[in-house]
């Protein structure tokens, strides 16, 4: 267990992206703010720094990470770039997408970023403050979601803290992330495939390409931990596609019913994926099972089941 350092909050002003940036070109570790959620960035290229990423969330060290970059120029630099690639960062880029290509020779980046992969998860995030925060420091920047392993994702600074105070450097505090899912995850280095559903759905994605994509064998090796079964846990039980509440259960509602807290009382998708974490992170303050409503499977809806049924597995 390393020794605990102090966590520096961070204020969304230019002192306070320099401050980042001054932070990530050293080596050290800075949360920040996108739509989908918060992440803990360092630069990829170092492996010390990357390192000390998995230090901060206890994460098992074969997880690879996604790398961050300021346009799909920079991208092109690091990777395969294919006529795919281009179709879907035109269509969705900034924004909640990431795209997994094969690395092209003399890259720089860290293998501990890649976990050894030939290949390498990018995004370009939409939030103003992560734009600037990446355009200042001038790195590919390599950034899981800034919560510990294996905890659920973070879409304030507060939970950000909760988390992973003592352990990192600082958070730059951009307000409640936008979408509250993590990015869909395209893989392109063969058939265009769902790595994993998340803040962009997979009908845009397939009506971008002209053609759906294909899934992801469940009996394939897991490459993306995101696809283990017990990942995005509360400490709480969870029920789920819950019709009625149960002696002692509080109850996470979606549409007009009444409900401990409610995901969106007008049933709307993007505002009930906007609040999943955060909802979640409130009911599991206090003790006892959490029921949760039904959510439709179509839209953000697959995403939002998909992070529900994670939440919910047996604990690994
Ligand atoms: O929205 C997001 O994607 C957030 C924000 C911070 O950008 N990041 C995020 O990172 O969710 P993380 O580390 O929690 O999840 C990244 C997922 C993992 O499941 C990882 O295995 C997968 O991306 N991944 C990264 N590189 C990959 C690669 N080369 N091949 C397959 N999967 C990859
Ligand atoms: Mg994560």
């Amino acid at each position: 267990m390393p020794d605990p350092i102090q966590t520096q909050r961070l204020e969304p002003t230019p002192e306070g992206i320099a401050r980042a940036a001054a932070i990530l070109q050293a080596g050290g570790r800075v949360a920040f703010p996108t739509e989908t959620v918060y992440g803990l960035g360092a630069d990829s290229a170092s492996g010390q720094a990357v390192a000390s990423i998995y230090e901060a969330k206890d994460r098992p060290a074969f997880n690879p990470l996604i790398v961050h970059l300021p346009d799909a120029d920079a991208a092109r630099r690091l990777v395969e770039w294919t006529n795919e690639a281009e179709t879907l960062a035109s269509a969705f880029w900034p924004g909640p997408l990431t795209l997994v290509l094969p690395l092209r020779p003399g890259h720089g980046i860290a293998s501990v970023t890649t976990a050894g992969l030939p290949t390498l998860g990018i995004r370009v995030p939409a939030h103003p403050l992560a734009q600037a925060l990446l355009r200042e420091a001038g790195l590919p920047v390599a950034a899981p979601s800034a919560n510990p392993s294996g905890r659920i994702s973070a879409t304030t600074a507060d939970h950000v803290m909760e988390g992973l105070s003592t352990r990192i450097e600082a958070v730059l505090d951009g307000g409640p992330s936008e979408v509250g899912l993590e990015s869909t995850i395209v893989g392109l280095a063969d058939t265009p495939t769902l790595l994993r559903p998340g803040g962009l759905p997979a009908e845009a994605i397939a009506a971008a390409l002209g053609h759906h994509l294909a899934r992801r064998n469940a009996a394939a090796p897991v490459t993306a931990p995101g696809q283990t079964a017990s990942h995005y846990a509360p400490d709480a039980v969870l029920r789920l596609n819950a019709t009625e509440t149960r002696p002692g259960e509080r109850l996470l509602g979606f549409g007009p019913m009444p409900c401990d807290l409610n995901l969106s009382p007008a049933g709307d998708l993007r505002e009930a994926a906007a609040n999943l974490f955060g909802h979640l992170h409130r009911l599991d303050a206090a003790p006892g099972p959490i029921a949760v409503a039904p959510i439709p499977d179509r839209g953000l809806g697959a995403a939002i089941n998909d992070r529900l049924a994670r939440a919910a597995a047996p604990r690994g």
